[in-house]
């Protein structure tokens, strides 16, 4: 994995059948900034919070997407940020089909929590969703602020201000976490037209956001998650999402590894992220991130599709009866 990354870094084919899938959007990014230092450096991850670009009007046609009549009425007021309709993709290796039709409508504002056993397909409708190499949409469509995000290539999908924490954050050798951050956000900056962040100024816009994810300033200069631990690596995603700035921020399964302390520090910052604007869309096993992260739908995920859609009440039967109890009614 090491040497992939390193490979990565300098500038190899990023992707091949075997490379991780967490790697994946952190290796285009890195890939990215590697380039840095060329006048056509490719876009970075996403959209700083403070420079984001206003929302496009929602296309007509695509308001078309049913709802469930309860998530219909809850939000009316709001603008869709993601549509997903019957979304199906397979393994891009294999050709066998994971998501089996997918449906799911997150409006600005919303955090939407979707819960299912080991192996249902979370975590691959969430890498299909950032453009995961190892996936191939078959059927349906999604669109992201009212474009077809299926028709954008990874890096454009972060640009349009969606992000993804990995369930397994890629450990990055000879890259510092400051580097990699400053890099990024450059890269950002380059693409809206601003002026870039020179190390002293790029250290006073991160201050707060170190403050913010309560993460010590030693993580900065040490390779980006290399020997971190398994909770520092979450921290240090949510840090990431803090620099970067999101419209849509996927978190796959951020709270696993963590200590209370911890749990609660990633969720203060992941809401204090939360605007009337922008969403979350969070992938957990357990009840207990949603006494900190506020969920205003939960869904279940089965084999492949959203099987159950409700409120926190969904979460808590599940926590009582497991998955045979909610699934089976
Ligand atoms: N690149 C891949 N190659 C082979 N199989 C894959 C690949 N990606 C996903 N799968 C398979 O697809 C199924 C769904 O995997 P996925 O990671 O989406 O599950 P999940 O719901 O996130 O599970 P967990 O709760 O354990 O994280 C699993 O059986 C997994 O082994
Ligand atoms: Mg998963």
């Amino acid at each position: 994995m090491a040497v992939l990354l390193h490979q990565a870094y300098c500038s190899r084919p990023l992707f091949s059948s075997s490379s991780s899938p967490s790697s994946f959007v952190k290796l285009r990014f890195l890939h990215s900034n590697s380039l840095l230092f060329t006048p056509a450096a490719p876009p970075a991850l996403c959209l700083p919070l403070n420079t984001r670009r206003p929302l496009k009007p929602v296309k007509a046609a695509i308001s078309t997407v049913d709802l469930p009549e309860t998530q219909d009425a809850k939000t009316e007021r709001n603008q869709p940020l993601l549509e997903v309709k019957d979304l199906t993709a397979v393994i891009a290796e294999s050709k066998q089909e994971i998501l089996k039709g997918v449906n799911l409508v997150v409006y600005e504002g919303e955090v939407h929590v979707i819960m299912g056993k080991n192996g249902s397909g979370k975590s691959t409708f969430s890498k299909v969703l950032v453009g995961h190499p190892d996936y191939e949409v078959t059927g349906g469509s999604v669109f992201f602020k009212g474009e077809n995000l299926l028709g954008l290539d990874p890096e454009e999908r972060s640009l349009s201000g969606l992000f993804m924490s990995f369930q397994s954050p890629v450990e990055i050798p000879g890259v510092s976490n400051i580097d990699f951050l400053n890099m990024a956000y450059n890269a950002q900056r380059r693409k809206l037209g601003l002026p870039e962040l020179g190390p002293i100024e790029f250290f006073g816009y991160l201050q707060p956001k170190l403050e913010l994810v309560n993460m010590k300033g030693d993580f900065l200069n040490r390779n980006v998650n290399e020997g971190f631990s398994g909770g520092e690596k979450k921290r240090n995603e949510i840090l990431q999402l803090a620099v970067l700035g999101a419209d849509l921020a996927i978190l796959d399964e951020i709270d696993s590894g963590l200590d209370v302390d911890a749990l609660k520090d990633v969720s203060n910052a992941a809401n204090k992220l939360l605007t009337p604007k922008n969403s979350l869309l969070v992938i957990t096993h357990y009840l207990r991130l949603l006494d900190f992260i506020k969920p205003t739908w939960v869904h279940i995920m089965e084999d492949g599709i959203i099987k159950k859609t409700g409120d926190i009440s969904l979460a808590k039967a599940l926590e009582k009866e497991g998955y045979r109890g909610i699934t089976d009614s």
